[in-house]
């Protein structure tokens, strides 16, 4: 295997050591190239004669994307010795970078997290190029670790405790300013000066000595009174519960060990770091989240097909009709990839509103809060708001985003087909009607497809690609290529009610309304969903979808599954009342009066009294098998039709379009930890409810085979490429 590391001489008395993982697009801290950076630091060890060691990367745009997570996984059941032993093999080897007898550089240029961001924090100095992709930052609390190769002791001598707390608790990185800012780069420089800034750093410290200085301070603890420590603890603690609700261990298990740390020398902090880590490698939240980590990794390579050689066509320009709450946001988000688009509606208002929203939304800046003029103005010539279907016509893909009405629908593409180019694209973003139906009567079927954004665009990552009965390989494929070129995670759905997401969430939700009407308080049963881990509970949920929206899709599931769809009589019958939800002011809370529970205003508890059966007291793992087992005995249900391709898809579009947590790794991945023969123990009980609680017969099978619905680890599937972060 060729090298991944180059070691080279500019100058006779400075080396400069390069990573460049041969046949990858970013380099990844795997145990070779580890040992490798061994070999070559103790190679230059005993050189008397050095000034200094520049380490770069050879990738232009990333400088190291963090460890290999294929590793972590094959490690995951390694004994808590091993995982200590694990750190200390990576401290000392990177403290070697901090007793150098020359000067040791870091040049970043592009994102340096993880291990890499450990292996340059360990360097003297770090000079970072000047451009948009230099990111620093310790994303390993994602992974539900914390950084154990000396970030934690490192970090926060260098920043500050403040800085590195915030850093590692919260995983998110800085930009090269503000890496600046807070002493973390010693200098910002243009891409291409950045070997030349980093010798001209070492050539300054030889002079200066100051670098010998900083080692010896950063060798003893930190200077902080206690009640600073105090406060900084109690502040971030608070953040910390707000954020992860107490469900993620590691952020709250680095600030413990940071408070405590910063006051021991870096020897002792060190073994600390090490030995912490123990109780957070391995765990079901740290298997969980690398779970979630391969679902991303494995989605970003899915072309969509599972056959080879189907290319996708280039779409150079989109035409969305329907300028409402979804066309807008696709419109921008289309816009904001710098992909031309133009937009029409046939209400002109409706038009001049969502093109003024999608410009604003496209040019939204994190950072400013706001939007970026510079950006609008450069976004603003890609924009073409028409009145014409024709022009929108010329576009390689065209996106229907009108109302949910199949005849509207139909009518719409009767007229635009014959306008379209031959090879052009269309698609519907209808979120019930199926793919297939609003296909007939088009002359090429098989460059149609359902393209399912969700609601709101700008955040919700999900897209389900949808399959008609006769779409081609080559309009899935385009249709992912391109959710994929505006940011999104598509995942490809056969054609069926609901699709994926909309058809796992109603057994959830109906379930809701019948735990309800069984006597279970809305309190109760929004508890029991938050605290499983999902960011609203199913009755709020309600309020935020709409309940009239909630009905008419509950229409569509109840026709498709008249066996498993329990009509409640309950939520039209608010509808009819004018509770439709938050956009009313009221549903099953009052939101003019502070968020009130509607069973506890008189008149609506006596209305939702009349809907009640009995009035049963439930346990909270009552109602957690409730509310989540119809969930997955629908997605065995999904996987026996095919509806999806793989198991994966359904985690990732349960966690990216619903908010199930992420640290239960997903749906089939937190039935798996659970096992089917236990599942059907916890269903058994609930089976008289009806049909939606009947044992599926994949599940009866896994049971009896011992089966999982995971076939392989959760990593990337053999032949498959790496991963890192
Ligand atoms: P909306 O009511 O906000 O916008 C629809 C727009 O289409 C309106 O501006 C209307 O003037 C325009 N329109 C109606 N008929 C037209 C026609 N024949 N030609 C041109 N423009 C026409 O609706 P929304 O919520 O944006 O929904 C649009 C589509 O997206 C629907 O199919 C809906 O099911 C789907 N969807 C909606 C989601 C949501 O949360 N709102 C989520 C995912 C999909």
């Amino acid at each position: 295997m060729p090298n991944a590391l180059n070691l080279s001489f500019p100058h006779p008395d400075v080396a400069v050591v390069t990573f460049d993982l041969p046949g990858k697009g970013a380099n990844i801290l795997s145990l070779s190239v580890l040992q490798e950076l061994g070999a070559i630091l103790d190679q230059l060890a005993p050189r008397k004669d050095l000034a200094g060691l520049v380490v770069r990367s050879g990738k232009p745009g990333t400088f190291i994307a963090g460890a290999d997570i294929r590793e972590f996984l094959a490690s995951l059941g390694a004994p808590k010795s091993e995982v200590v032993a694990m750190c200390r093999r990576g401290q000392s080897l990177f403290q070697k970078l901090s007793q150098a007898t020359f000067v040791t550089v870091a040049a970043i240029d592009g994102i340096c997290v993880g291990g890499g961001a450990e292996l340059a924090i360990w360097c003297d100095r770090r000079v970072m190029a000047d451009q948009p992709k230099t990111e620093f930052g310790f994303p390993e609390v994602k992974l539900g670790l914390y950084p154990g190769w000396g970030g934690t002791v490192r970090a926060p001598r260098i920043v500050g405790l403040a800085n590195a707390l915030e850093m590692i608790t919260t995983g998110d990185n800085v930009d090269c300013r503000a890496a600046l800012t807070m002493g973390l780069a010693s200098d910002v420089v243009p891409a291409d000066k950045l070997l030349d800034s980093a010798i001209a750093v070492i050539r300054a410290e030889k002079v200066s000595g100051q670098y010998l200085k900083d080692r010896e301070l950063w060798s003893r603890p930190i200077d902080a009174n206690p009640t600073e420590l105090g406060f900084l603890g109690a502040t971030a603690s608070a953040m910390i519960q707000n954020e992860t609700k107490g469900n993620y261990p590691a952020p709250a298990a680095a600030l413990e060990l940071m408070l405590e740390t910063c006051q021991l020398p870096a020897d002792e902090a060190l073994e600390r770091e090490a030995a912490g880590m123990a109780d957070l490698f391995g765990s079901p939240v740290n298997a969980a989240l690398i779970n979630v980590f391969f679902l991303t990794d494995r989605n970003k390579r899915d072309t969509g097909l599972d056959k080879q050689g189907i290319a996708a066509a280039a779409i150079k320009s989109v035409g969305v009709i329907g300028s409402g709450i979804m066309g807008g946001g696709i419109a921008g988000a289309t816009l904001k990839s710098e992909v031309p688009v133009a937009l029409t509606d046939a209400n002109a208002e409706a038009l001049a509103r969502g093109a003024k929203q999608l410009l604003e939304e496209a040019a939204y800046n994190r950072k400013l809060k706001g939007p970026d003029v510079q950006k609008a103005l450069k976004l603003a010539p890609l924009l073409s708001v028409t009145h014409r279907e024709e022009e929108i016509a010329t576009a390689d893909l065209v996106i229907e985003a009108i109302v949910e009405n199949p005849d509207a629908k139909k009518k719409l593409f009767a007229r635009l087909e014959p306008l379209l180019k031959p090879e052009a694209i269309l698609a519907s973003n209808t979120s019930t009607i199926p793919i297939t139906r609003l296909a007939e009567g088009l002359k090429r079927p098989e460059r149609f497809c359902g393209i399912h954004f969700f609601n709101p665009v700008r955040r919700m990552k999900l897209v389900e690609v949808i399959r008609g009965a006769k779409t081609s390989d080559e309009t899935i494929a385009t249709a992912v290529a391109f959710a994929k070129r505006i940011g999104k995670s598509p995942i490809v759905v056969n054609d069926g009610p609901g699709f994926l997401v909309n058809r796992l969430l109603f057994p959830y939700m109906n379930e809701a309304i019948e735990l309800l009407c069984d006597g279970a308080s809305i309190k109760e049963i929004d508890r029991a969903a938050t605290a499983f881990g999902m960011p609203l509970g199913p009755i709020a949920l309600y309020d935020l979808v709409g309940l009239d929206t909630a009905t008419y899709a509950g229409m569509t599931m109840y026709q498709a599954f008249p066996d498993r769809v329990v009509a409640s009589p309950l939520v039209p019958a608010m509808v009819k009342q004018g509770r439709l939800g938050q956009k009313s002011g009221r549903g099953f809370f009052n939101y003019q009066n502070k968020k009130a529970r509607a069973e506890d205003d008189p008149e609506m508890g006596r209305f939702i009294a009349t809907y009640r059966r009995g009035q049963r007291k439930f346990t909270r793992d009552e109602l957690t098998n409730r509310l989540f087992l119809p969930m997955l005995l629908e997605a065995t249900r999904m996987l026996a039709e095919k509806i999806v391709r793989d198991v994966r898809d359904v985690d990732l579009g349960l966690i990216f379009g619903l908010g199930f947590p992420p640290f239960k790794g997903g749906l089939l991945y937190w039935a798996d930890t659970i096992g089917a023969k236990k599942l059907l123990e916890l269903i058994k009980p609930l089976e008289p409810l009806g049909a939606r609680f009947q044992p599926t017969p994949l599940l009866l099978e896994m049971a009896k085979e011992g089966r999982k619905f995971y076939p392989l680890s959760p990593g990337p599937q053999a032949g498959q490429p790496g991963a890192a972060t």
